[in-house]
């Protein structure tokens, strides 16, 4: 596959992509973006993420440049060019280039980039490698619920996961309240209820969280969209994240102890079999995924 970049209408291959030194996306994060997944050269759940990215953009009072339609165009083109059978398409809205002042600037056209890159999902439940989670206070800002492009307690949480041997960070708030991690969404089971902290400003509406819920809901699995705390996490029989990504994956242990025995565990194992059957069903007419 292609990775190509598309800059306001510009495509160009990723590498050679640039954007202006004075956009206030680099010099103060003001920006919003989503991250779509490519299965078989289809972007799975659009519309979700782009109503996401529009109530991002309107949070934070940028005008979107171009209709849903001409973007849901430009997304399908560019994949398109790339022939990109399993990867990501990143996209990124900011207020675009103006002299740097705090204070908004007025006429200034917003401008949007996306790209795609190649990855690639695992092809079994076997290949899945459950992860390691560390647990920190959530530093971030009280509008977690915009997907905005200043990620840099997320990173640095992250980076703090990853000196400590593990993949991903949960993130809680005062009282020891779990709210998300990094880069995901958190479920847990607990007392035979799957718990998972609620849509709020302290969390990011993941979309593959939605679909993970709908997935329970039809499954008959009693679910709980009520905030759980540490001392909760510690006690759960199973913990599972959900990002665009990473889809749905095992945790294996939290804070170096195992979380339990059998990882997947039941609920989790069922839960990625059905969402592998919704990405067949709405990107391979209901055939088999491959790469
Ligand atoms: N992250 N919470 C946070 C803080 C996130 O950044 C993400 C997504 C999620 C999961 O949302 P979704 O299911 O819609 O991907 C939850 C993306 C993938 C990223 O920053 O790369």
């Amino acid at each position: 596959m292609k990775c190509l970049a598309w800059i306001d209408g510009y495509v160009c291959d990723i590498s050679e992509g640039q954007v202006p030194l004075e956009d206030r996306g680099y010099l103060f994060g003001d920006g919003v973006y989503e991250v779509i997944k490519i299965y078989n050269e289809k972007p799975f759940y659009l519309h979700p993420h782009l109503q996401r990215l529009q109530n991002s953009a309107n949070a934070i009072d940028i005008e979107i440049p171009y209709s849903m339609e001409e973007i849901e165009t430009e997304i399908n083109g560019l994949i398109e060019k790339s022939e990109c059978r399993g990867g990501y398409l990143y996209m990124q809205l900011t207020r675009g280039s103006a002299k740097r002042d705090h204070l908004l600037p007025e006429g200034t056209r917003p401008s949007m980039v996306m790209y795609v890159r190649e990855f690639t999902s695992p092809a079994s439940i076997e290949d899945i490698k459950p992860s390691s989670c560390i647990t920190l206070p959530d530093e971030r800002w009280m509008n977690c619920y915009i997907k905005s492009v200043n990620l840099l307690p997320n990173v640095l949480a992250r980076h703090k996961a990853a000196e400590a041997g593990a993949e991903e960070a949960i993130f809680y708030r005062s009282g020891g309240i779990v709210t998300e991690g990094t880069r995901t969404n958190i479920f847990a089971v607990i007392d035979g209820v799957v718990r998972t902290h609620p849509e709020s400003k302290l969390i990011l509406s993941g979309i593959t969280r939605m679909i993970a819920l709908d997935i329970l809901k039809k499954l008959d699995v009693t679910v709980s969209e009520a905030a759980f705390k540490l001392e909760d996490l510690e006690n759960a029989a199973e913990v599972w994240t959900t990002s665009t990504g990473m889809e749905i994956a095992p945790v294996a242990k939290i804070n170096g102890r195992p979380v339990s025995d059998t990882v997947p565990g039941p609920i989790c194992k069922k839960l990625i079999e059905e969402f592998w059957k919704k990405v067949e069903a709405e990107c391979y007419d209901g055939g088999k995924r491959r790469d």
